[in-house]
């Protein structure tokens, strides 16, 4: 499936592209969240690049990221920001990235915009959780991470980030896209679902903010269930002991979250029962590049897009 796909013509995965990726500029990112917002989304936005060769190439990302942070404040848009780290540079000058991500952040928290580091794959979950920890270590409280839940190691993440952030941590918890060996991390789809599951649960049980990014029903569902066993949801406020107050532009201890043009009827519908709903919206010149990389790293990816294409009524829009 993935060979087959990557053979088709570029206009034509630019054509389903459209579906996925907001467009090449921030302009057009900007025209794809107005029209959301009516659907009560909020969003995170992010700009296509990663896997850089030299560090000159995160310049024109930080001026891009400058852009998206001038574009959230002068439209008014209900959004954050997404960053990979490796697109600052942690995988060639680890000090340089550091700087390049404060910089990224005391910019955004001047507008007290929070600022996510999605995860990429193993080789850099330690350094980027370390990212985070240092950062709220300088004062720095408007970043957190993401966790991969197929990955052994993140129950005992989750414990490490809450025991030093306490209240203060926030996470995206999802299934985690790279295929990593079986040594690290789990393989199967229902052992990951009951990971993600417990995840959840942990993080909740932390006082920790939840950011849920799933598509699939029975995580949607046991989080719909474990929120309202803990008293949470759109009309409470978080009553969680320890839990973080005035976290702007956030949700009531958790929200939901999904990429741009996937499910977006289950989404619908968690927004019209008061959830905070967030939309995932990649842009950048890098399209291509980036549709390649995710059905490298994932053969589900390939076959999620078939689906959508030759039977729409299994992923609306
Ligand atoms: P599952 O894969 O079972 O999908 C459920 C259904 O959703 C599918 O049957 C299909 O209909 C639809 N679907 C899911 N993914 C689709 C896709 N790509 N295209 C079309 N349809 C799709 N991973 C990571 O490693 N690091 C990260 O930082 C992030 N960040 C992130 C942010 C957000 C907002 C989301 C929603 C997801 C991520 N992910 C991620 C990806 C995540 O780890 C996971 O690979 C995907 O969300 C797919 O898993 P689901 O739980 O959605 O279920």
């Amino acid at each position: 499936m993935v060979g087959v796909t990557k053979r088709l013509p570029r206009f034509f995965i630019a054509s389903v592209a459209r579906r996925y990726v907001a467009g090449k500029d921030i302009e057009s990112a900007v025209n794809v969240m107005r029209k959301l917002s009516s659907e009560g989304a909020c969003f995170t936005i992010d700009v296509l690049g990663e896997d850089i060769l030299n560090l000159d190439e995160t310049q024109s990302l930080m001026d891009e990221y400058d852009r998206v942070l001038d574009a959230i404040v002068d439209n008014n848009l209900d959004a954050n920001m997404s960053i990979k780290p490796t697109a600052f540079g942690l995988l060639i000058d680890e000090e340089k990235a550091y700087e390049n991500i404060e910089r990224l952040l005391r910019n955004a928290a001047e507008n007290d915009i929070f600022v996510r580091l999605d995860m990429e794959d193993h080789r850099v979950t330690q350094p980027t959780i370390d990212i985070v920890l240092a950062m709220h270590a300088k004062g720095l409280r408007n970043v957190g991470t993401v966790l991969q839940s197929r990955l052994l190691r993140t129950a005992d993440d989750i414990d490490t980030i809450c025991d030093q952030l306490g209240g203060a941590a926030d996470f995206r918890i999802c299934k985690g896209v790279y295929l990593e060996h079986e040594s690290i991390s789990l393989t199967e789809y229902s052992t990951i679902v009951s990971a993600m599951n417990a995840h959840i649960d942990q993080i909740l049980d932390r006082s920790a903010y939840a950011g849920v990014a799933s598509h699939d029903w029975p995580v949607i569902k046991h989080t719909l269930s474990a929120l309202e066993a803990r008293g949470m949801g759109p009309d409470n406020p978080d009553p969680r002991d320890g839990c973080a107050e005035n976290r702007n532009g956030k949700g009531l201890g958790y929200e939901f979250q999904m990429l741009l043009g996937v499910r977006g009827n289950i989404r619908r519908r968690l927004a019209k029962e008061g959830h905070r709903t967030r939309i995932y919206v990649p842009y950048g010149e890098r399209w291509y590049e980036y549709s390649m990389r995710r059905l490298d790293e994932n053969p589900d990816v390939a076959m999620h897009i078939v689906k959508s294409i030759f039977m729409p009524w299994t992923n609306r829009r």
